[in-house]
């Protein structure tokens, strides 16, 4: 990240555009640099077979069953992105969200095929209730209740079965209470304790999921997220997520979502400086898409904008449905 510059000489000594007379010159001097390193892709995998239903909300993205879920990722590869995250779609749901810490749930094939047929791609996993439970809510619900120490109990089976059946990293993002400390010691006690846990620390109630919640088919059907996701109007709080995720564990901090954000993502990076996430996440990546189709706005420009624009908050990691896109500019530069 860039320094203070106290110290700049008066105009016309000091001319600011000389540094940005031409191409060259910009490049030599340019802070911050897009890697596609940084990069990681959400797949949302679903029952079934030669399955790839685009995403209505999300033009380019699909739903996809595991085998060609497996063709995603060997283009995924072969493109040079790192990392994959998955959310899976499951085959029935219930008031427990059984399937998402069924050994033999979507998410856990999917791992074990992607695993064998693309070795090299490093597999993360989404672990939340949400996708799996019939009412939609990302754990237990009581009468009104999101309930917290129960859900976590059944979030620390789905980590782990994700852990067995092949992740690399497991991403808690269901915002309960102490669910990091409970996901570490499960790990560990199982013989993974080299499996980083990337949690979702700050994670916001924001409208910017809308198109994510078609995609992993995750909509709440009664109520929202506000009792355990946190309040847009809050930062300070912001860092006090944070922190707790990391004294129970957490290898890597996420912010979501990233552009409304990036004072926090700012603020995490300076005060912790942890290894950072953001999630530029489905409503970002869809205004972007749908402003382009109108014709209003360049969207690849306006796609790397946004992406510089979270790496320079203080993000080394992006979760980002543009990661094919921008890796593909990135090989032409
Ligand atoms: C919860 C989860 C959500 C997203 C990632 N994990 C949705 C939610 O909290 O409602 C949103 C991602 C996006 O909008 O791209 N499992």
């Amino acid at each position: 990240m860039s320094t203070n510059q106290p110290f700049i000489a008066p105009y016309p000594i000091a001319r600011l555009r000389r540094l940005r007379m031409n191409e060259t010159l910009r490049g030599m001097v340019r802070e911050t640099e897009l890697s596609k390193n940084d990069f990681i892709y959400p797949l949302f995998v679903v029952p079934g077979k030669n399955v790839k239903r685009e995403i209505s909300s999300m033009p380019g993205v699909h739903q996809m069953s595991i085998d060609q879920t497996i063709r995603e990722c060997e283009e995924v590869c072969k493109l040079g992105i790192p990392a994959v995250i998955f959310f899976g779609v499951p085959e029935s749901k219930d008031e427990v969200g059984s399937e998402g810490y069924n050994e033999h749930g979507i998410v856990q094939e999917a791992l074990r095929a992607v695993k064998k047929e693309v070795p090299g791609l490093y597999l993360i996993t989404d672990v939340c209730l949400c996708e799996y439970t019939s009412h939609g809510h990302c754990g237990i619900v009581r009468g009104s209740e999101i309930v917290n120490d129960d859900s976590v109990e059944l979030l620390v089976r789905e980590a782990l079965t994700h852990a067995q059946a092949g992740a690399d990293m497991v991403a808690p993002s269901d915002m309960f209470d102490g669910r990091v400390g409970a996901i570490r010691t499960a790990l560990d006690r199982n013989g993974f304790q080299n499996t980083p846990i990337m949690s979702y620390a700050a994670k916001y109630a924001s409208g910017f999921y809308g198109p994510f919640r078609e995609a992993a088919e995750s909509t709440p059907k009664f109520g929202d997220r506000r009792s355990h996701q946190m309040d847009p109007a809050n930062a300070d709080e912001a860092l006090r997520e944070v922190a707790q995720d990391i004294q129970e564990g957490a290898d890597i901090v996420m912010v979501k979502p990233a552009l409304p954000y990036l004072d926090i993502v700012y603020r995490v990076k300076e005060r912790f400086g942890m290894p950072t996430a953001a999630y530029n996440v489905s409503g970002e990546f869809s205004m972007v898409k749908a402003a382009a189709k109108m014709g209003w706005i360049d969207g690849e420009r306006v796609m790397m904008e946004m992406l510089t624009g979270i790496k320079r908050a203080g993000a080394d990691l992006i979760l980002t449905y543009f990661a094919k896109d921008a890796a593909r500019i990135l090989d032409r530069r």
